[in-house]
């Protein structure tokens, strides 16, 4: 089925079995559950540990890293890269975050006569070179000497295609043998692009035992492979998605962003200068603004999980359709744990989501100090495709037009 037509066709039986529908793919049985107390009765705690069967088709890239390893590794491992995440330093993230919100600030600039901007290829460098610099000590930009020589938009249009292939293999369930799928035309395909994010990963791995970081050594060089790619997936997609749809939803809702920017001027110091961590954490009024996109386009719409207990099955969580688009159902849906969990909950909830949060402020904040955002696309126009991530299958128009240009 065509992705658009399967994605509403999820969104429909998901609005007529209000709690729980069945499906049978092949020999995988899969229950597809959208109620707070049945998701916090499979994510809350390690019971349920193990990733569901659609992640086996991403295994092939992101192997055995945080994402998808199970039990003692997932353990060890979460352990282990906690504090790479904690509140002192993020901190010292804040400076390389700003420094890429300068240059996505400058990429903007050249649109401000266009009548029109696609947002989202521009908001893919942004967090891209952010987790790069951050979580693997590498400079992205062309010009570093430290970049890595493959083609960083070829690693990007790679990534981007192997979730497609893995969407395409999920929908065909005599594609589930890997002997099968490697015979085929997409196969073959996979087998090449995973080349290319080995050359990248390779390259990245290099550079980080230059470094001879202290937790490099604790996992070894496949254990950093593995975090590299699944750092490089959680860290970048998810981020440019959500800065996607907040900026069409703050371009559709000139009087939300009028309120962001008066909240700027009483929070910042200096409306120009840097920004402190005090400061982001008194701009409550973006960070709902913030969570409410969240709430309306999850960049990643739906998580499983294997229950291999006596029943050998997989559940799948759909976080889109935790709540209606009704604003008193959010209100309802928060005053429940599991209601509204775009990064996930328990155990193996986001371990980015304090980084992703003050990345998706602080390009807020350089954005709208310099532009304001007109409408084009309204999001009555989008269609949204079925992917690991959430997609809208037409591209995501905004105006850019200088705030304070005359
Ligand atoms: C708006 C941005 C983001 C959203 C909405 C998001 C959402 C999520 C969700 C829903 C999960 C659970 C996946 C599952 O159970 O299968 C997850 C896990 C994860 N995320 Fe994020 N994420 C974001 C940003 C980030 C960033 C910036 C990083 C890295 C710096 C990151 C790294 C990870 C990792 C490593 C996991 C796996 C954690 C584990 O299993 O222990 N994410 N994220």
């Amino acid at each position: 089925m065509d992705p658009v037509k399967l994605f509403y066709y999820f969104r429909g039986l998901t609005n007529t079995y209000k709690r729980f529908f069945k499906l049978q793919l092949g020999p995988v049985k899969v229950i597809i559950i959208h109620n707070p107390e049945d998701i916090e009765a499979v994510i809350n705690g390690t019971k349920y540990n193990s990733k569901g069967y659609v992640y086996n088709f991403i295994k092939p890239w992101l192997k055995e890293g945080l994402v998808l390893s199970k039990g003692i590794k997932w353990h060890t491992r979460r352990k282990m890269i906690t504090p790479a995440f904690h509140f002192n330093v993020l901190n010292n993230f804040k400076l390389v975050i700003e420094k890429n919100a300068r240059t996505l600030l400058n990429s903007l600039e050249n649109e401000i006569k266009s009548p029109k901007t696609d947002i989202s290829p521009l908001l893919h460098n942004f967090p891209l070179n952010t987790i790069c610099e951050t979580a693997m000590g590498i400079t992205l930009d062309e010009e570093s000497t430290h970049a890595p020589k493959h083609s960083v938009q070829e690693y990007k249009r790679s990534i981007h295609k192997l979730g497609q292939y893995a969407v395409y293999r999920a929908q065909r369930v005599w594609l589930y043998p890997d002997f099968v799928f490697n015979l085929t035309n997409i196969g073959r395909k996979q087998k090449k692009l995973l080349c290319i994010l080995s050359s990248f990963r390779t390259q990245v791995v290099d550079k980080r035992r230059e470094q001879k970081a202290e937790r490099d050594r604790l996992i070894g060089a496949e254990g950093i492979g593995e975090e590299v790619d699944t750092f490089m997936f959680g860290g970048h997609d998810t981020t440019s998605i959500a800065l996607t749809f907040i900026f069409l939803l703050l371009a559709n809702h000139q009087k939300v962003q009028d309120k962001i920017v008066d909240e700027l001027h009483n929070v910042l110091n200096s409306f120009d200068g840097d920004v402190t961590t005090a400061e982001l954490l008194q701009m409550k009024y973006m960070e709902c603004c913030i969570e409410e996109s969240l709430r309306l386009y999850p960049p990643i719409p739906a998580i499983t999980r294997n229950i291999d207990v006596r029943l050998k099955l997989s559940v799948q969580i759909n976080l889109l359709s935790l709540w209606s688009f009704d604003l008193r159902d959010f209100k309802q849906a928060t005053w429940q744990p599991y209601g509204y969990i775009p990064f996930s909950a328990g155990p193996r909830n986001c371990i980015g989501q304090k980084f992703a949060m003050m990345e998706m402020k602080l390009a807020v904040t350089a954005v709208l100090r310099r532009f304001r955002l007109l409408p084009v696309t309204s999001p009555r126009d989008i269609n949204i495709t079925t992917d690991y991530v959430l997609l809208s299958k037409q591209p995501i128009y905004v105006q850019f037009q200088g705030r304070y240009d005359i």
